[in-house]
């Protein structure tokens, strides 16, 4: 169906030509535990989603790459020989600019082409929009013009556009879940070693829910900036008595037995949730594989005060969704998921439960932020694929 329509609408925009227009599709993510913490060497555990980024692509004859999307009437073009930077002017596209820079800086040989996007992952939402984008076009571009990058090269070009031409100093795990998802499972991600295992989603009798606050993310890029260099700060701390690269080498206990040598609060606190965050993911995917989705929920629930209490970037809106999620009996785990400041929370709930869910938290929601709550059911796809 999509599909279809990016043909029509490609064809529409850019005309009928010989060459062979070929599709592509990434998803977005929810990562279920282990936030903040894939750039502290941690362990995640995120999942692809069935919304994602479709893109329409197809070579040019000249040396021209034109941009256009069926999200907004922003369209862009620029020349391969043109110099190319992060202009905000260009808004979405920086991503596919950054990306297209990526492979030209391997020398690996371009053409025109022209390409046309759809997304129907909420903006803003932390569902990994900017990622999928990333993914997408990398992956695209690696099978046109027979870059030959294995995927796992791909994930670490998107990650690098994003740190370096975008500014965001993320950590690996967006680009890497969009890209290897696998449906109906969870990654369980090493963020230091990037060994990564699938763990199925035997959820019985139980949905992932994921509320869109509609707060969007605001000044979270900044923010995000700065919590890493407190992280960054805290390592410098233990590093004085610990031989350890992240924050997340070490258990609660021996960070207990060294956290002194962190001499101011902030970065303490950050540590704290980093250390802890990265315990409770190895036992929320104990808990899942031993069938005990009751600790499963508890352990996202208590990462979620972590992330408001010590780490500092939930926002009232986030706390608000909670809340109202935590009230209703069949809700077994609800946090905020993605950088923070805004965006979704995911929620596992029982089956029984879901619509008294949906219309008790959207009413409430809306009562006590004036906001309209997006509520549904999360459905666990595919990574980066030819479409
Ligand atoms: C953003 C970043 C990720 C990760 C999360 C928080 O989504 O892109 O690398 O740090 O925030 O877990």
């Amino acid at each position: 169906m999509i599909k279809n329509k990016l043909k029509a609408d490609f064809i529409q925009i850019y005309g009928e030509r010989e060459e062979d227009i070929r599709f592509y599709f990434s998803p977005g993510r929810v990562n279920l535990i282990g936030e903040h913490i894939d750039y502290n060497g941690g362990f995640v555990f995120p999942c692809a989603l069935d919304i994602g980024t479709y893109l329409a692509i197809r070579k040019r004859p000249d040396n021209e790459v034109h941009f256009a999307t069926l999200n907004f009437p922003l369209t862009t073009h620029f020349k391969l020989s043109e110099t190319i930077h992060n202009d905000m002017k260009h808004g979405w596209s920086n991503y596919p600019k950054g990306i297209i820079k990526a492979f030209l800086d391997l020398n690996i040989e371009l053409s025109g082409m022209d390409l046309l996007y759809f997304g129907n992952i909420p903006n803003g939402s932390g569902l990994s929009s900017s990622a999928s984008i990333e993914v997408v076009t990398a992956f695209a571009l690696n099978d046109l013009f027979h870059g030959r990058l294995g995927l796992l090269s791909l994930v670490e070009m998107a990650q690098d556009t994003e740190c370096d031409f975008i500014g965001v100093k993320c950590g690996i795990m967006d680009q890497f879940a969009v890209a290897f998802g696998k449906e109906k499972s969870a990654i369980l991600l090493n963020c230091d070693t990037l060994d990564y295992v699938y763990v199925p989603l035997n959820l019985d009798g139980y949905r992932i829910v994921i509320c869109n606050t509609n707060k969007q993310r605001g000044l979270g890029d900044s923010k995000y900036n700065e919590r890493t260099q407190e992280c960054e700060s805290a390592l410098k701390g233990l590093q004085k008595a610990l031989e350890i690269n992240y924050l997340c080498d070490i258990t609660p206990e021996i960070f207990e037995a060294h956290k002194g040598f962190i001499d101011q609060a902030i970065p303490l606190n950050r540590a704290t949730h980093a250390i802890y965050e990265n315990d409770r993911v190895k036992k929320a995917v104990e808990a899942l594989k031993e069938n005990n989705l009751e600790a499963f929920g508890q352990l996202m629930t208590a990462s979620h005060y972590s992330l408001k209490n010590l780490y500092e970037v939930s926002c009232f809106e986030l706390d608000v969704m909670v809340e109202e999620a935590l009230k209703i009996k069949g809700t077994i785990g609800a946090r905020m998921t993605g950088a923070g400041f805004g965006g979704c929370t995911v929620n596992i709930v029982s089956d029984a439960f879901i619509d008294e869910f949906k219309s008790s938290v959207s009413a409430h929601y809306l009562e006590r932020t004036g906001l309209k709550a997006d509520i549904t059911i999360a459905s666990v796809g595919d990574g980066v694929k030819i479409i």
